[in-house]
C-alpha cells in the first residue's frame, strides 16, 4: 500500500517519466491515491500532470527554504497528487553538497508528510546525482526501464554494478528491470477454415504442414525494417484461422517445433479474434488521457 518506488536509469529517454505516469494512472484507477514526485529539473512529469508550479511551490522550495512537502503538492486529474519539479532543481547538487544529510532529506520529507501511508512514485533525471540518489534512498524499490538495444543493455549492466555498490548502505531493497521501446515484429499465417490435424485427410495434412513450413521460415529469417533501418528477426508468428484451430492441430504443430520456437507461436481462431476486437475497443477512461490543449498541438499556421 505505502510502497515507495523510484524509477531511474542514467540513460536518457528510456521511458522513466512515461512509466511513472502510467503506473500512477493505473494505481489511481485501482482506487489508490498515488503521490508522484518529480525530482527531475526537466520537470517533464510536472508539465504533463500539473504544469506551472513556481520555484517557491515546487520540490525546490523544500530543499532551498525548508517548505514542508505537504505544502507544495498539487492535484492530478486522474487522481492522487504531485510534488512538482522545477528547473532550479539543477542547483541542488552544487548548493547543498553530497553528504548524508542532503541524501536523506527527501526520505525525511516524505516520512514527515505521509509516513508511508501512500504509494509514492519518484521520477528521476537521467543522471546519478544528489536527487536521483535521494529518490533511491527514499525508496524500498527501484525500477529501471531500459530500451533493449545493445548500448542501452551495456549501460544497464554498468548501472547494475553501481546499484549493487549502493546496496551496502541499505537493509533490503529490490530492483526491477522493465524493457521498453522494443519493437515486436510478428508474421502472420492465415487460413480461411478450420485447422485440424486429427484423422487427417491428405489435403488437410498438407494444410497444417504448409503452415509449419511457412512459420519455420518466417521465424528463421531476417527482415528489413525501413523505419529503423535495421535488419531484424521476427519475434512471433500468429497463426490465424477463420474457423476453429483444434487441439490436435496445435499439438501437431507444437510437436514439430523445438521449445524456443513453440513459445513464439500464437494461435488465434475466430473466437480469439472476436475477443481481441472487444478488448481493444473498450474506451479508456477520460481522465487517463492527456489534456486536449488547443494551443499545444495547434497545427494551424499563425500567419
Ligand atoms: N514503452 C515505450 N515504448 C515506446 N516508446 C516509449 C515507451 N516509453 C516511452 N516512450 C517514448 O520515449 C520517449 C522518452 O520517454 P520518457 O520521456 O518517458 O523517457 P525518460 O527516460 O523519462 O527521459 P529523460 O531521461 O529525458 O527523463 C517519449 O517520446 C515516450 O513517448
Ligand atoms: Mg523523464
Amino acid at each position: 500500500m505505502g510502497t515507495r518506488l523510484t524509477v531511474f536509469n542514467q540513460k536518457g529517454g528510456v521511458g522513466k517519466t512515461t512509466t511513472v505516469l502510467n503506473l500512477g494512472a493505473a494505481l489511481a484507477q485501482r482506487g489508490q491515491v498515488p503521490l508522484l514526485v518529480d525530482v527531475d529539473a526537466q520537470s517533464h512529469l510536472s508539465s504533463i500532470l500539473n504544469p506551472g508550479a513556481p520555484s517557491g511551490e515546487s520540490l525546490f522550495a523544500y530543499y532551498n527554504a525548508g517548505k514542508p512537502l505537504k505544502e507544495v503538492v498539487r492535484p492530478i486529474r486522474f487522481g492522487g497528487e504531485l510534488i512538482p519539479g522545477h528547473s532550479e532543481l539543477i542547483k541542488v547538487d552544487t548548493l547543498f553538497g553530497k553528504g548524508p544529510d542532503i541524501l536523506n532529506k527527501l526520505k525525511l520529507g516524505l516520512d514527515a508528510g505521509w509516513n508511508g501511508a501512500r504509494p509514492v512514485l519518484i521520477d528521476c533525471c537521467p543522471m546519478l546525482g544528489v536527487l536521483s540518489l535521494s529518490g533511491i534512498f527514499a525508496s524500498e524499490r527501484v525500477l529501471i526501464p531500459i530500451s533493449t538495444d545493445y548500448l542501452a543493455l551495456r549501460g544497464a549492466l554498468a548501472l547494475e554494478k553501481t546499484l549493487k555498490a549502493l546496496e551496502y548502505g541499505k537493509d533490503v531493497w529490490m530492483r526491477y528491470i522493465l524493457p521498453t521501446q522494443h519493437f515486436i515484429y510478428f508474421g502472420l499465417q492465415a487460413k480461411r477454415a478450420k485447422l485440424d490435424a486429427a484423422g487427417i485427410s491428405k489435403a488437410e495434412t498438407a494444410n497444417v504442414a504448409e503452415i509449419l513450413n511457412q512459420t519455420t521460415m518466417m521465424l528463421g529469417h531476417e527482415i528489413f525494417d525501413p523505419e529503423t533501418n535495421k535488419r531484424v528477426l521476427v519475434d512471433h508468428a500468429f497463426i490465424v484461422s477463420g474457423g476453429e484451430i483444434t487441439k490436435a492441430a496445435r499439438n501437431w504443430l507444437g510437436g514439430k517445433l523445438d521449445q524456443t520456437k513453440r513459445s513464439q507461436i500464437i494461435f488465434m481462431d475466430r473466437e480469439d479474434i472476436l475477443n481481441l476486437f472487444v478488448v481493444t475497443n473498450v474506451p479508456l477512461p477520460v481522465d487517463a488521457l492527456p489534456p486536449q490543449s488547443a494551443s499545444a498541438f495547434n497545427d494551424e499556421i499563425p500567419f
